[in-house]
């Protein structure tokens, strides 16, 4: 018995220092050892020849030698990359099960390139709150409490003023970013506001309760209409496309003087005419102006030594003129069919 106990032995040392880096001298391997006429069945064979006292011992040294030269065959295998494949049935041709992805919200592509344009620029991101105090949505905006221009915006209130204190409301505009921008930073100051507003709006294919202004703020010396125009004529450009006419319209905004509206070439029609631009061929995009004295003095900011212009647009029309979104209900009913188009863009 102690003969086979180092032949055993003998055989274990082999498989160990065994090396097989192709197919071939691992199959060499498979049939030398573990093959109908390898070694470990000529071994186990040896078994009748145990006297019985002994057979259990022996046994359990062949079952382990066994291990060890399987061991070894999963081993090599795995060198080659194909231990997975040979010791399992996993159907490595069959294609993968697919993750659904989602897609980025047609607002929120839009929001982002113009972020990004405005960065280019220089402009860093400011943002507010979206339940405001009566003083940063109208107050400091030159907008007090008597002033017509308040017509201009229904008003969600959420807390009327008392005698003590002021009116808390869901803000109207992202100017109100402007006033906390103001409030806490010295010129200058060369910023952009993304949100959301709210305004008591029936809901409609062309008004809605909520939707999204881009906000521009940008004080510093000798800042003038001409920076203002070409900083908007720049971004208009950069969002679609060099071919884009611009024109300014006077306008009227007690936070700005003088104000300005500007109208793009309709993007629907190429200037020639649809519902869109209402046969004009142009489309309003944003209201605009130098920022008022009366504003600039609100925050201690001297009008004498510092000017600034800002501007206020909103995100659903520029998607609506890049996408040809026709409803602004589409935005905010999550239905798929409509959200997965934005898919590649
Ligand atoms: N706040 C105005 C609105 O909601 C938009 C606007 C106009 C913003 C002129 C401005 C501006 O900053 O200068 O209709």
């Amino acid at each position: 018995m102690d003969q086979l106990l180092q032949q055993i032995e003998a055989v274990k040392a082999e498989i160990a220092a065994t090396v097989a880096t192709t197919h071939e001298e691992v199959e060499n391997y498979r049939i030398k050892y573990l093959g109908t006429k390898g070694l470990v069945k000529q071994i186990m064979g040896e078994m009748k020849n145990v006297p019985n006292e002994q057979k259990k011992e022996f046994g359990q040294i062949l079952n382990a030698f066994k291990v060890v030269a399987e061991e070894k065959l999963a081993e090599i295998q795995a060198g080659l990359g194909e231990g997975a494949e040979a010791s399992s049935n996993i159907d490595f041709t069959l294609p993968g099960d697919t993750v659904p992805v989602g897609t980025r919200h047609p607002l929120n592509l839009v929001r982002n390139q113009m972020v990004s344009i405005f960065k280019r620029l220089g402009f860093a991101v400011a943002e507010g709150p979206e339940v405001e105090d009566d003083w940063h949505n109208f107050g400091a905006m030159n907008l007090p409490a008597d002033h017509p221009a308040r017509d201009m915006q229904d008003t969600f209130y959420v807390q009327e003023a008392t005698e003590t204190e002021s009116a808390w409301l869901l803000r109207t505009h992202t100017s109100s970013v402007q006033a906390r921008v103001m409030e806490t930073q010295k010129p200058p100051i060369r910023v952009i506001c993304p949100g959301r507003v709210y305004r008591n709006e029936t809901i409609s294919a062309r008004a809605h309760c909520f939707f999204h202004q881009v906000e521009g703020l940008y004080i510093d010396e000798n800042v003038s209409f001409a920076d203002l125009k070409q900083t908007l004529y720049f971004f208009v450009q950069e969002m679609f496309g060099k071919e884009v006419k611009v024109r300014f319209r006077p306008s009227y905004f007690p936070f700005t003087e003088p104000s300005a509206e500007m109208d793009i070439s309709c993007q629907i029609c190429a200037g020639k005419g649809c519902n869109i631009c209402k046969h004009t061929g142009w489309v309003e995009i944003l209201g605009s102006g130098m920022v008022h004295p009366k504003v600039l003095e609100n925050f201690g900011i001297d009008p004498e030594k510092y000017t600034g212009f800002a501007f206020g647009m909103g995100v659903e029309r520029i998607a609506q003129l890049k996408y040809q979104v026709n409803d602004l209900r589409l935005y905010s009913q999550n239905d798929l069919r409509f959200l997965q188009q934005f898919k590649s863009v």
